[in-house]
């Protein structure tokens, strides 16, 4: 069955919602199994979401039951399990596609996360059309996924990585944007929201910009699609990136969404089997968009772990989430903000469900460890995002994350914690 006909079988991207039910954080919280974890003899508080987010059990048995019942390889067989294994995979596509509202299926092209589709882009579109002399446009909040692709590529082809800055808030400066849109930019590839510090950057509007100057932009969706709903007509982007982890799926598994006229026009990224249409010593023909990008076995299991994760998500329904972190920011931040030796970093005012931190005198190791002692899970460090924390001059921050199970109670625990660290070693 193609792509298009399993796809038009599925329900609608806003079908989930319509059986969204009421926000009711304990049923939620119980279908989380790890929730009911005991760390060093304390109920886990699990506030790093922004670096991977736990997995609801529909998403374990969903796992569980392809690897029981319907494990083949995909696009091979005429038997039976291939088959299934085949429309299981196309119909997560489907799922992808209606969770972003792209308008093809083809257009949602399977990797391991958000990394490799942003180094895909780069090492195919940006070797196409970027050269010397030439300018990518990121900004100061990139995670280092959003930099390195493109400082390789930049390197290779003697172009320049240019960096619009941040104000003290932590939001994109607007104008230097503009000023550093320019007619060599070939390329400008932005977060979606900051992993380091939450900031919601306005990408429709970096989107209509870039494109009065005719050039696409990639957005890194990471740690946008578990917070708000997407929708990548309308931001009109030319590629969208995220990884399954962050969503409430499996690790290894993401998507990148790409415009089909791009994707059409795209060599592949990697050779090997399914990419191909048929090979010869002297020639390969490639297959079609979206396998050309999908060489070798994907991960099968991990596209049926996603789809169960939207799924869920799409049953508690993105914007109820998303209003609930929302509610658990402003009371974090009200909390810890007023607690003794406590400096918030990122205070922009559109932010998602993210609260960096550092303590007067106290490294951030030491205060995830002290928190870790009392079951707080917290990220400590540079989040991989160096450039940011250069930017406020530190080295690191603690950060807590929420995600759609988190509780104000757990947010008195971490306010506790906190001042805990601060009578051991303020
Ligand atoms: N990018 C992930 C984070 O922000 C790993 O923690």
């Amino acid at each position: 069955m193609s792509v298009q006909a399993i796809s038009s079988r599925l329900p609608g991207r806003n079908a989930p919602q319509a059986i969204a039910s009421r926000f009711d954080i304990e049923k939620l919280r119980a279908d989380f199994p790890i929730l009911h974890e005991v760390v060093n003899g304390r109920p886990l508080v699990y506030l790093d979401n922004a670096a991977t987010s736990q997995k609801p059990e529909s998403v374990i048995q969903a796992m569980v039951h392809y690897y029981r019942h319907d494990n083949a390889n995909i696009h091979r067989g005429v038997h039976l399990l291939s088959q299934r294994a085949t429309e299981e995979y196309e119909a997560g596509r489907g799922k992808v596609q209606a969770f972003l509202g792209a308008r093809e299926a083809r257009e949602i092209i399977f990797v391991r996360g958000a990394t490799e589709a942003i180094n895909m882009v780069a090492q195919t579109y940006g070797r196409e059309h970027i050269g010397a002399g030439d300018e990518v446009l990121i900004t100061t909040v990139e995670h280092h996924s959003n930099i390195v692709p493109w400082q390789i590529l930049c390197q290779e082809k003697g172009a320049t990585l240019c960096v619009a800055p941040i104000n003290d808030r932590g939001e994109l400066e607007i104008e230097e944007f503009e000023r550093l849109l320019g007619p060599r930019t070939k390329m400008v590839s932005i977060a979606h929201v900051s992993n380091a510090l939450g900031t919601i950057n306005p990408v429709k509007w970096i989107v209509r910009l870039a494109h009065a100057m005719k050039v696409p932009v990639l957005v890194d969706g990471a740690q946008a699609v578990p917070h708000q709903p997407v929708d990548v007509r309308d931001l009109d982007c030319d590629f969208y990136v995220f990884s399954g982890h962050k969503l409430y799926g499996p690790t290894g598994i993401g998507a990148l969404y790409g415009k089909a006229a791009l994707l059409e026009e795209m060599p592949p990224y990697q050779g090997g089997g399914d990419m191909i249409s048929s090979v010869t010593f002297e020639k390969t023909i490639y297959n079609k968009v979206p396998h050309k990008f999908e060489a070798g076995t994907p991960h099968i299991a991990g596209v049926i772990g996603l789809c169960a994760a939207i799924e869920y998500v799409s049953g508690v329904g993105i914007g109820a989430i998303g209003a609930h972190e929302h509610e658990l920011l402003e009371y974090a931040t009200e909390k810890v903000g007023e607690l003794e030796g406590v400096r918030l970093v990122g205070t922009a005012r559109e932010k998602a469900a993210v609260l960096s931190f550092v303590m007067d005198g106290i490294h951030p190791h030491d205060i995830g460890t002290i928190l870790d002692q009392a079951g707080i899970a917290v990220r400590t460090g540079h989040h991989c995002a160096q450039p940011v924390m250069d930017r406020f001059g530190i080295p690191a921050t603690v950060r807590a994350s929420f995600g759609l199970y988190n509780t104000r109670e757990e947010i008195d625990a971490l306010v506790a914690g906190i001042q805990k660290v601060w009578e051991i070693l303020g």
